[in-house]
């Protein structure tokens, strides 16, 4: 309803024309060769499908499509092992940040460029593979907004799959409105509705000023990162995908996501567009100010999942109501 809403009032084409020039795709040439190059194999997906039967001959691999892909112009740095485990002291439990679906994300500080930084090490075994990691590389790499978290860096050596972001002093909006410590004050309604359009410049910026678009896939309040001003950013590219071109609508894929933020009509058809992206940013906008989590068993049945509660509440509800944060 609410998606309904901000999509005729065309928010998301609003806040394009308003993005500095600095928010452009960052190079032009690399775009149009990476963009070649992803046009000629179809679909990034083809990275995956290379058969690679020791640790060095994927470090070589990896290493090879970064080059080959990025035209050498990938500003991010490729990290030794022995680099990253001198900064996060090796991978010391002190220094973790958290874990998600994909692995264990560490502080870390680099020396040589007196930088802070978080390092996440990804599961060797876990679903964020040698293609997702290249995916993150390149497309972090290629595209720049001040709403998109910043690559460092990553390493591939062996069989470690490290990716080397700028480090974000104040965690994920889920740790600032989901997962509220007894000692932190929630956040108030300005810096919501800051947090809001930020995430939403990000995000317009990859459907609309990247070309082909980006479909970022995995929009939820965990992956939208803060920075010492609460500015918000988006991180965590391992799931995205280009958006269709050549007047397509959809990009025929299999379903992936975080259950709760996933659009229905993706989850049940497997057609992806980028309004499955503005489903995701409507749930989280629904958390925002309901300050409720978008699957919440702890709480009475009708009201654990967030969107068909509203729903309810809207059909039930016939006078306004400020909703109780
Ligand atoms: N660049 C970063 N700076 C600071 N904290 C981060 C950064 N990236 C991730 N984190 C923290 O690490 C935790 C795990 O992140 P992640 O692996 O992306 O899992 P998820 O997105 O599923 O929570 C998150 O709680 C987040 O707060
Ligand atoms: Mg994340």
């Amino acid at each position: 309803m609410i998606l309904g809403r901000l999509a005729k009032r065309g928010w998301m084409n609003c806040f394009s024309c308003c993005m500095p020039v600095e928010d452009s795709i960052h190079n032009s040439s690399l775009e149009n060769s990476i963009i070649q190059q992803y046009k000629d194999t179809k679909s990034p997906a083809q990275f995956a499908n290379i058969s690679l039967k020791t640790d060095s001959s994927r470090r070589r691999y990896i290493a090879s499509e970064i080059e080959k892909f990025g035209k050498g112009n990938i500003a991010a740095q490729a990290f030794t092992f022995r680099e990253l485990c001198l900064a996060t002291q090796n991978f010391d439990c002190e220094c973790l940040l958290g874990s998600g679906g994909f692995g264990k994300v560490y502080k870390g500080h680099i020396k040589s460029k007196n930088m802070d930084v978080a390092v996440k090490q990804l599961d060797r075994n876990g679903f964020q593979g040698t293609k997702e990691f290249l995916v993150e590389v390149l497309l972090l790499s290629l595209l720049r907004h001040s709403n998109l978290v910043n690559l460092i860096g990553y390493c591939s050596d062996g069989d470690q799959r490290i990716l080397v972001y700028e480090f974000m002093p104040n965690g994920s909006l889920e740790g600032h409105l989901l997962e509220l410590g007894p000692d932190n004050k929630p956040l108030d309604w300005d810096m919501r509705m800051k947090i809001a359009v930020g995430a939403a410049k990000g995000l317009a910026y990859l459907h609309e000023t990247a070309n082909p678009p980006v479909i970022y896939r995995d929009f939820k309040s965990s992956n939208i990162l803060l920075d010492d001003n609460f500015n918000p950013k988006l991180s965590d590219f391992g799931l995205a995908k280009l958006g269709p071109t050549g007047g397509r609508t959809h990009v025929s894929t299999r379903v992936m996501g975080t259950y709760g933020y996933c659009a229905p009509d993706y989850a049940c058809t497997g057609k992806l567009t980028v309004k499955s992206d503005v489903y995701s940013f409507g749930v989280v906008f629904l958390e925002i100010i309901t300050g409720r989590r978008v699957i919440d068993s702890s709480r009475p049945s009708e009201e654990q999942n967030l969107v068909k509660w509203i729903h309810c509440w809207e059909r039930t509800t016939r006078r306004r109501h400020c909703i109780k944060l």
